[in-house]
Order: C-alpha cells, then sequence, then structure tokens
C-alpha cells in the first residue's frame, strides 16, 4: 500500500484528478463527508487530506510514503525527502509588497512581514539588507496597511489581494509550484511503485502543458 499525503483544499483537488488520471483512482474521496482517509484497496493505494503546510512533516517521518507540497514550504523548512517531480499545478510567486508609496531607500532597517521567514532572511541576507522579521501566520497584507511592517514576503497567486488592498509587488523573490515528494527510506523500499507514479504523474504534466 502506498501512503499519499494530499494538501487539503483546491490544490489537493486539482492534484487528485491528476492521480487518478494517471490510474491510482479512489473514488470514495470525491464523496462529500469529514473523513481523512481514503483507500483503494485493488490499486494499492491510500490517501491522507493533510493541511497543506503539514504534508512534507508527514512524509519526511514516514507517515506518507509520498506527499504533494509546495516549493514555498519546501524552502522555508528544508525538510529530509525526496524532490521527484514538479506538477506544474498550484503555480504563484514568493514576493515582496508593500503599500504603492512605499519606497525602500535603504537607510532603516526594514520591517518584514512573512510566514516564510527563512525564505525571507535568505533573500534579504544574498542582497545585504538589514531587515527585522515580523513572523506572522495569515492575513499578511494587513501589516503594511496598519503600519505593523514596510513590506511583506508572500505567495501572490493572481494579484487580486495585493490589488483589494492597495498594495503592489515589489519584486519577485522566485515562482512556485507544487512538488512529488517522496520519504527517503520509502524511495529505497517502495522503489518500483514510486517509480510507477512518477511516470504516470509526468505523462499527467505534459498533458497539462
Ligand atoms: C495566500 C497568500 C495571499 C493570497 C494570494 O493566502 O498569503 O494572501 O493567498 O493569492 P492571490 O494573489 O490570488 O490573491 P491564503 O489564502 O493562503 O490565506 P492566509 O491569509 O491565511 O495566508
Amino acid at each position: 500500500m502506498l501512503n499519499v499525503a494530499l494538501p487539503k483544499g483546491r490544490l489537493g483537488e486539482k492534484v487528485y484528478d491528476m492521480f487518478e488520471k494517471a490510474g491510482y483512482e479512489c473514488p470514495s474521496i470525491k464523496e462529500t463527508n469529514r473523513k481523512l482517509i481514503f483507500e483503494n484497496e485493488a490499486k494499492g493505494v491510500r490517501y491522507f487530506w493533510v493541511k497543506p503546510s503539514d504534508v512534507s512533516i508527514y512524509v519526511e517521518r514516514g507517515a506518507a510514503d509520498i506527499g504533494v507540497a509546495g516549493k514555498d514550504i519546501l524552502l522555508e523548512y528544508e525538510p529530509s525527502v525526496y524532490e521527484l517531480l514538479d506538477l506544474g499545478v498550484g503555480k504563484c510567486r514568493m514576493c515582496v509588497a508593500g503599500k504603492k508609496d512605499f519606497f525602500d531607500d535603504g537607510k532603516k532597517v526594514l520591517r518584514v512581514a512573512t510566514k516564510f521567514g527563512n525564505i525571507a532572511a535568505d533573500y534579504y541576507t544574498k542582497l545585504g539588507r538589514d531587515i527585522d522579521i515580523i513572523k506572522l501566520n495569515g492575513s499578511i497584507e494587513l501589516a503594511p496597511i496598519l503600519g505593523l511592517s514596510d513590506v511583506i514576503v508572500d505567495i501572490v497567486e493572481t494579484g487580486s489581494t495585493l490589488r483589494e488592498n492597495n498594495l503592489e509587488v515589489k519584486s519577485v523573490i522566485l515562482p512556485i509550484s507544487a512538488r512529488l515528494i517522496a520519504n527517503e527510506a520509502s524511495f529505497k523500499f517502495k522503489c518500483s511503485e514510486i517509480e510507477n507514479v512518477v511516470r504516470a504523474m509526468k505523462v499527467q504534466v505534459s498533458a497539462n502543458d
């Protein structure tokens, strides 16, 4: 049985559709209920719905053999997992954003609000810019509006959250997308099963292009 951690939510549903088309269907997952685990014994696959930022924890510790995690999470937490495939979905950008009239003149320590403290620290270290990281857990866009920070480092997908709050992208740090990841031991011991999944998912990635 291959244990697969899927990120709960819209991205997870899209990714499950790819697994389904790849031949790893599990019809019970589409029933509307509060269940978290779904199994198709015949196909040798068991799916779990996991909070997106927790997928890499389940995979790193072997509670799941494989899973789907955003590149943002992999860069931020650097879990010891194998990154097997860019699934080409969940595409967005990690950006610095701020109020339209804010310009960083470099004179003061820059106050940066973010969920991604390590990514932000890395980015500004490379620029040689001193920053003060303000770690938040959500609604990051509020920080510059209320004067809690000068800028934010956050994910921008459609850009509508920024637009509707009169903020703008100041710079793009890197592109993000969902990745298929594997537990290191599972990759050894369930090598052929995992390789079959990767092969079948590659076909789905190309079909989506
Ligand atoms: C994410 C991100 C932005 C928003 C960007 O937040 O932190 O706020 O999506 O998407 P957009 O460019 O399409 O508007 P999420 O919905 O995960 O909620 P959060 O505020 O709890 O982080």
